[in-house]
């Protein structure tokens, strides 16, 4: 049966939960692979808003099972609160599966996290600040605790020693912050693996045994294509890889069991934290890019903090689709666009004498990158109504089309608005 990587092809907040959320009636299973609670992602069910930050979007159907993959940094206290928020709201979490080889953000990687990029005063790289990067670091040197120690009270005690012994060390000298005790973290933390006892579990093994039943999978990336650790504007990234690539490592599937890339793209770009972003315009000193903002209510889900937003970045999309192997494209919240006259579309960048159509991979040439615009345009009137293709004003449909020859990859969805019907489904076949 087939099953689908979702992936953000941006800088994030292109709109996944809600993408998600349509189509995973589809799938048997949703699978998060990479990321933690620096991800938001929305989903509106009539009127109704939640914001996801680990749990994945599928949750809202009782058949499916969400599961929180090998891949995925945790936040035990905040999947508490998550699963409390939907069982206080009706939503069953009775299918949340979390795997037990996911690592745990401990409360000293939050601490460092804030430390380091305090300490990188103008060249902080904008985290989230939820101890994400530290998390990974720790997988990395091999001394991080992983969701299953918090089912071993003695295994638990003996790797904290280990790495507690070297984050208090950086955090007291290097940092001049707080130290942490292991029995406080200790005592903290069992008891949340006592709550979570039932939803830690072998999770590869579970969506192995999913596949050979002739189930399909939903896999749901967070962050996005410009934010992955390999293929993103490093060091302004964040610490896994989000694209498709990660949806196989994060959750012990085989490739030879994906068939679809399904890249989310909002119809203009955002950006939230440091780092170059060529299309940027200026919320203060740009009319448009304060539209862009306000009409777009472009603030972040987990930090409010205020997005920055540009033209649509063709670029990036051509980079997406390659480096992701797009096979689809939900094109979002071409809504936002509906007041402009016309419309500019970045078709290429001149970097340093040198012409792009694709992101360059040498971090000077993509900040020096100076857009080239192509003007279109606008159709000037509300589309949040509409929901077939044909319904769309000529002029949306003709941006559609564009998109679509940037990324050459064809656009299947087309996103008008929060809700979950507003979506027009043009060209997707559900797997069941
Ligand atoms: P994610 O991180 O990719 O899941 O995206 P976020 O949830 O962080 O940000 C997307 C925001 O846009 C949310 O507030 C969604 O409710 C909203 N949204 C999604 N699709 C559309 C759309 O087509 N039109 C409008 N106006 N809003 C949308
Ligand atoms: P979703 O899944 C947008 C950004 C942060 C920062 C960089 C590194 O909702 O699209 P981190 O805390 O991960 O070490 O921060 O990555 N960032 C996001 N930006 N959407 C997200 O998630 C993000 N997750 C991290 O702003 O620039
Ligand atoms: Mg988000």
């Amino acid at each position: 049966m087939a099953s689908t990587v979702l992936v953000g092809t941006q800088w994030g907040d292109e709109g996944k939960g809600k993408i998600c959320d349509l189509i995973a009636p589809g799938f048997d299973a949703v699978v998060r692979y990479q990321g933690g609670n620096n991800a938001g992602h929305t989903i509106v069910v009539n009127g109704k808003k939640y914001g996801l930050r680990q749990i994945p979007s599928g949750i809202m159907y009782p058949s499916c099972v969400s599961i929180i993959g090998n891949g995925c940094v945790v936040n035990p206290a905040v999947v508490l609160e998550e699963i409390d928020m939907l069982e206080a709201d009706g939503i069953s979490t009775a299918n949340l599966k979390i795997s037990g080889n996911a690592h745990i953000i401990m409360p000293y990687h939050i601490a460092l996290d804030g430390a380091f990029e305090e300490r990188l005063g103008d060249y902080l790289i904008g985290t989230t600040k939820r101890g994400i990067g530290p998390c990974y670091q720790h997988k990395m040197e091999r001394i991080g605790l992983r969701m299953q120690d918090l089912l071993d009270e003695e295994l638990f005690r003996e790797k904290l020693d280990r790495a507690l012994t070297k984050a208090n060390a950086e955090l007291e000298l290097i940092y001049g912050k707080p130290t942490f005790s292991a029995d406080e973290i200790a005592a903290e933390y069992l008891a949340y693996g006592e709550r979570l006892r039932p939803y830690i579990t072998e999770t590869g093994m579970l969506l192995n045994g999913l596949i050979d039943e002739g189930k399909s999978l939903l896999f749901e990336g967070a962050q996005a294509t410009l934010l992955d650790i390999d293929h993103g504007t490093y060091p302004f990234v964040t610490s896994s890889n989000c694209t498709a690539g990660g949806a196989v490592t994060g959750s012990g599937v085989g490739m030879k069991n994906i068939d679809r890339v399904l890249g989310i793209m909002k119809a203009y770009i955002t950006r939230v934290g440091s780092g170059p972003m060529p299309t940027e315009l200026d919320f203060d000193t740009d009319e448009d890019g304060h539209t862009l903002c306000e009409v777009g209510a472009e603030y972040g889900v987990v930090t409010g903090r205020r997005r920055r937003c540009g033209w649509f970045d063709g670029p990036i999309a051509n980079y997406a689709a390659r480096v992701n192997g797009l096979t689809d494209i939900a094109l979002t919240k071409l809504d936002v666009l509906s007041s402009f006259k016309t419309i500019k579309i970045c078709v290429a960048y001149d970097c340093d004498g040198v012409r792009y159509t694709s992101v360059p991979e040498h971090q000077r040439a993509f900040e020096h990158a100076v857009p080239v615009y192509e003007e279109v345009p606008g159709w000037e009137c509300d589309i949040t109504g509409c929901r077939t293709f044909d319904e769309l004003p000529q002029a949306a449909k003709d941006y559609v089309a564009r998109i679509e020859e940037i990324a050459r990859t064809r656009v299947s969805f087309v996103a008008v608005g929060p809700e979950r019907e507003q979506t027009i489904v043009r060209s997707w076949k559900p797997a069941r």
